[in-house]
């Protein structure tokens, strides 16, 4: 189905709320086409051996599924903990984390347990438009600050913005999407601090953390207790498919989500699919570190020829283009799909498999040759 704005045209026996009349589903184009490059997946999907233990914890859990999954998801929620305190060097457990349907039912608790009418939310843009549509579906205000050059915050600007505004939550994606740009963990340090001065709580997400090389949030949060960090095992873990994001905070926050969560949000097919992927960290880490080579591969291949590109720390890289909406129909006729996220000069590509990615690089030499030559 089409991501039409109906407008006007809403049946007048539902009773629609006015608000979102205008709106449009969130969601890219599914198109059918040898090269999906355009919502930020990861490439590789689970080895033989990792298919084969995930069909045998989901036959197991098949003769029990008369029973409700555990509600609170304990042993998946210490099993992410375990996984971040190897990474992070941490020493979280359970009380700290809490899992959802991917992390976007996280973002959309935080909004149910501490936006709402009446309350507001910064977001530094551009950036993930999710955080933005759930502000609105949840009746919380938007306020957006502007990022600045090659899409970094400048902090001072943020300070004022959330000092004048009191808003209860304020959101920070690094690596950003679709720009790539991350944000230092000093910045963060202090835009916790600025964040604590009026109550507000600084939500991080972290969806593509595995990809960059700069320190966690998650590090901030013992000292920070208005830290939420939300992650996600769609990305590095090639696990978009299964649903399972997570945040990491104070357990006084992780208490607020139950209030807000639905009873066995959480079925027990995912909990015993995520257990057995986070079994494989190592082995789908080292997928991860192979994406980041190959984006330093396509960088340096657009460079020659011609195309500039921004740093990023994800597992996707903007790309400059006078003409994007040209550029990205140009592509597609090449059979290569890639993101127009809206801004004036540039395209957003994923990092696919080399495969996919010598496609994308052909496919761009064709499509701006054709453009140059008319
Ligand atoms: C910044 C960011 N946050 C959250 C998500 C949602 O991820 P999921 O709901 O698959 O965990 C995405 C997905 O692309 C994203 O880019």
């Amino acid at each position: 189905m089409d991501n039409q704005n109906r407008g006007a045209t809403w049946p007048t026996w539902l009773p629609l709320r006015d608000d979102l009349r205008d709106q449009v589903p969130y969601g890219a184009p599914q198109l059918e086409v040898s090269t999906r490059l355009n919502t930020n997946e990861n490439p590789f999907g689970p080895s033989k051996t990792l298919v084969k233990d995930l069909e045998s914890a989901i036959s197991e859990i098949g003769a029990r599924l008369n029973r409700y999954p555990d509600r609170d998801a304990v042993e998946l929620r210490r099993a992410l903990a375990q996984y971040l305190n190897q990474l992070s060097d941490t020493r979280f457990s359970e009380v700290n984390i809490w899992s959802a349907n991917g992390s976007n039912e996280v973002i959309q608790s935080i909004f149910l347990a501490f936006g709402g009418s009446g309350r507001s939310a910064v977001g530094f843009e551009p950036s993930y438009s999710m955080h933005h549509n759930i502000a609105r579906v949840t009746g919380t205000s938007w306020i957006t600050v502007n990022r600045v050059g090659d899409f970094v915050i400048d902090v001072e600007s943020a300070r004022s913005t959330i000092a004048a505004k009191k808003s209860s939550l304020v959101f920070l994606t690094t690596p950003n999407n679709p720009t790539g740009t991350i944000t230092s963990i000093n910045d963060i340090r202090t835009l916790g601090r600025i964040c604590a001065e009026v109550n507000a709580l600084l939500v991080v997400d972290e969806a593509y953390q595995e990809f960059s090389q700069e320190s966690s949030a998650i590090t901030l949060v013992d000292e920070f207790p208005n830290i939420i960090v939300c992650r996600t095992m769609s990305k590095a873990f090639a696990f978009a498919g299964a649903r399972v994001g997570y945040l990491v905070a104070n357990p006084a926050v992780i208490e607020a989500m139950l209030l807000v969560r639905l009873p066995y949000h959480l079925s027990s097919a995912t909990q015993a699919l995520a257990l057995v992927a986070l079994s494989y960290s190592r082995e789908l880490l080292a997928n991860v570190a192979h994406l980041r080579r190959e984006r330093m591969r396509i960088k340096k291949e657009l460079e020659r020829i011609g195309v500039e590109t921004l740093t990023s720390g994800a597992n996707f890289f903007l790309f400059q283009t006078d003409d994007p909406k040209s550029l990205w129909k140009a592509l597609l006729a090449h059979d290569v799909l890639v993101r127009d996220v809206g801004l004036p000069q540039y395209l957003r590509v994923t990092v696919g498999s080399p495969e996919e990615n010598d496609r994308f690089i052909a496919a761009l030499s064709k499509a701006l040759g054709s453009s140059a030559t008319g």
